[in-house]
């Protein structure tokens, strides 16, 4: 069956009090309509059409969207029904359309598919939810006392009596193209808004003797929509946490599943263990039994297999290979390889750089533009020099060499195989394998007067 999604994304969401448009507000560090898009892309032969009108262009730029996909200007946000009205001259023949909102990003693809299948080519398909507490801003699901779908009355609309209603509509719709065409045409915009509401077509589908289907989603979690910062801020903490629960489940330890965030691709392998306050960003893949501090932040990197970040990382592009220790207090990246058993320590910074398998730099240093090799130990304080004011330049460390506290290389230079540096040293020139450098004044002694 072909579906064509029908995203609503024109409104202005006035309640965010923002100055960007709601669909561009995010949750998990992605955009609202992003969240509504990609879900969209995961059912078979769907195609995407976007309905945007508040700031259309910015919009438009703010998400990836497949080429397949169609656009629709909605000139006035003249009500939910009215945007829909927008894309139906792109409707192929014979889809189901699926009205998706773009502020209402974390209904799962099965649940779309759900209500798709339960429209077919007859039905009109709504998607409710039981909302127990207050404030209850959703459309209510009116039912005869047999239980047949009436209408749906919104908030602002319903009487005292219809407002005690806690079945409410989530906003989504699948129902054949050519049905919702005609139903569209009979809105009317007679309401407390004075807008043409989508929730409007499902009297008009009774009255049409067109068969309405509720499904009833037991848990609320993906249906809720964001209208304000507050909401916002619920759907957020919902993330996060169904997240936090997936890891525990495929056996990710997790201090504290409420102070934890994922905001992108993350991928964490069994025996894992994350400590509180830290922050997963971008494509990340962690291997397993690694240990994470707390604090750490973590984008758009790879760490493998029983490595260990100690406490308020940061670590970004960068990859660290197994048994790595980074941390606490240390900086990562951008573009740092780390490899196997090497050791990164408090307040060190490694950027642009390839550390060598079980090389060591365990205090204050920074490590520019550096293809530091094996066994290498870096000293305390140590500075690869890289920025002549114009340009980087690069630093390489040979084998084994072992670079005293306090030292400068001034790049580009080359430090020989097990070679030695002097603590205080500033070096200048090359130094040949196997040599002790010394580039500082000699010690003098000068009796007190
Ligand atoms: C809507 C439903 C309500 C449901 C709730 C679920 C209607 C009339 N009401 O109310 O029954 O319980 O969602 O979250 O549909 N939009 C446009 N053009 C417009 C107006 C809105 O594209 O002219 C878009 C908005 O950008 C938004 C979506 O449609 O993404 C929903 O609009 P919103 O104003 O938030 O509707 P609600 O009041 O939340
Ligand atoms: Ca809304």
């Amino acid at each position: 069956m072909k579906i064509d999604a029908i995203i609503l994304a024109a409104g202005k969401g006035k309640r965010m009090q923002s100055a960007s448009p709601k669909v561009l507000q995010q949750v998990a560090g992605k955009v609202l309509l992003q969240h509504v898009l990609d879900t969209s892309l995961e059912l078979k032969s769907c195609q995407p059409h976007i309905v945007v009108g508040d700031q259309a262009s910015l919009v438009k730029a703010s998400v990836f969207a497949p080429k397949n996909s169609k656009w629709f200007k909605q000139a006035k946000q003249l009500g939910t029904g009215h945007a829909a009205k927008q894309a139906l001259k792109g409707l192929r023949a014979g889809s189901v359309a699926l009205i998706l909102y773009g502020d209402v990003p974390l209904v799962k693809s099965a649940t779309m598919n759900k209500l798709v299948k339960t429209a077919g080519k007859r039905s009109l398909a709504l998607l409710s939810f039981e909302q127990n507490s207050l404030p209850n801003p959703y459309g209510r699901i009116i039912r005869s006392p047999k239980g047949k779908v009436l209408e749906i009355v919104e908030e602002k609309d319903a009487t005292t009596e219809q407002k005690k209603i806690t079945e409410v509509n989530s906003g989504i719709m699948a129902v054949a193209s050519n049905k919702l065409d005609e139903l569209l045409k009979g809105l009317k915009n007679k309401n407390a808004a004075k807008e043409y509401y989508l929730t409007d077509i499902v009297s008009l589908a009774n009255e049409n003797k067109i068969p309405i289907k509720a499904v009833k989603l037991d848990s609320k979690e993906e249906v809720l929509g964001a209208n304000n910062l507050e909401e916002l801020n619920q759907l957020e903490r919902n993330y996060q946490l169904l997240k936090a629960k997936e890891f525990l489940k495929k056996g990710v330890i997790i201090s504290d599943p409420a102070r934890v965030d994922f905001r992108g691709e993350v991928k964490i392998q069994k025996g894992t263990s994350i400590d509180i306050n830290c922050i997963f960003e971008g494509k990340v893949e962690i291997g397993k039994n690694v240990i994470i501090g707390p604090g750490a932040i973590i984008k758009n990197s790879k760490i493998g297999d029983g490595s260990r970040i100690e406490p308020y990382t940061l670590i970004e592009n960068a990859i660290l290979e197994k048994n790595v220790t980074a941390g606490p207090y240390a900086h990562i990246g951008p573009d740092a390889h780390l490899e196997e058993k090497s050791e990164i320590g408090n307040f060190v910074e490694v950027k642009r750089s390839k550390i060598g398998k079980g090389t060591k730099a365990k205090h204050l240093a920074y490590i520019g533009d550096g293809q530091v090799s094996e066994k290498v130990n870096v000293g305390a304080g140590t500075i690869f020099v890289n920025y002549d004011g114009k340009n980087k330049n690069k630093t390489k460390v040979g084998k084994g060499a072992f670079i005293g506290s306090n030292s400068s290389l001034i790049a580009p230079i080359k430090i020989g195989q097990n070679s030695m540096i002097g603590a205080g040293s500033v070096v200048t020139s090359d130094v040949p394998a196997e040599r002790l450098a010394l580039g500082r004044s000699r010690q003098r002694n000068i009796k007190k007067k």
